[in-house]
């Protein structure tokens, strides 16, 4: 099972995204059957870093994200994973804008795939603080209830 989150930037809900289930699956011990990783849909923070908000948010929560770097989303990635999840409905429709016509990759809003509202992971970049604990809120739920459904599916 591989799954990758996007969002725009790749340095704040993305890369959250991926320390927050990273951290629950090896909880799990299932780091060897599943495999994460997260990307932009711009290719405005290549090779970066999170942004130090989102670090520091994560890591007061236990989840190490500052070995991440930024990298953007390719249509090679909609054959290399099996479930691509987007943060916003504008990070949705530029993914559906690249995928590959053949690509049996599933595609989706995360919250909403996971029955979890609202539809959309708010963008914290130009926000306080608490954006980013909010991100984290969200993220947390999304996590556990996308672990369940793996692990059901074993
Ligand atoms: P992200 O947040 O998509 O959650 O990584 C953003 C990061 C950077 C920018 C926008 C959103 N930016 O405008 O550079």
């Amino acid at each position: 099972m591989k799954v990758l989150f996007v969002c725009l930037g790749n340095i704040c809900r993305s890369p959250t995204a991926e320390g927050v289930f990273r951290h629950y699956v090896e909880q799990a011990g299932l780091s060897d059957k599943i495999t994460i990783d997260s990307a932009g849909t711009s290719d405005w923070h290549l090779g970066k870093t999170p942004d130090p908000r989102t670090v520091v948010a994560a890591a007061q929560r236990g989840y190490d994200v500052s070995t991440l770097r930024g990298r953007q989303v390719t249509a090679e990635d909609f054959a290399e994973f099996d479930l691509i999840l987007a943060m916003d409905k504008s990070n949705l429709s530029n993914l559906q804008a690249i995928q590959p016509a053949a690509s049996k990759a599933e595609l989706a809003l995360y919250l909403p795939r996971f029955g979890i509202s609202p539809d959309e992971v708010p963008d914290p970049y130009y926000g306080g603080e608490d954006g980013f604990e909010l991100v984290l809120d969200m993220l947390e739920h999304a996590s556990q209830v996308l672990l369940d459904e793996i692990k059901a599916k074993m």
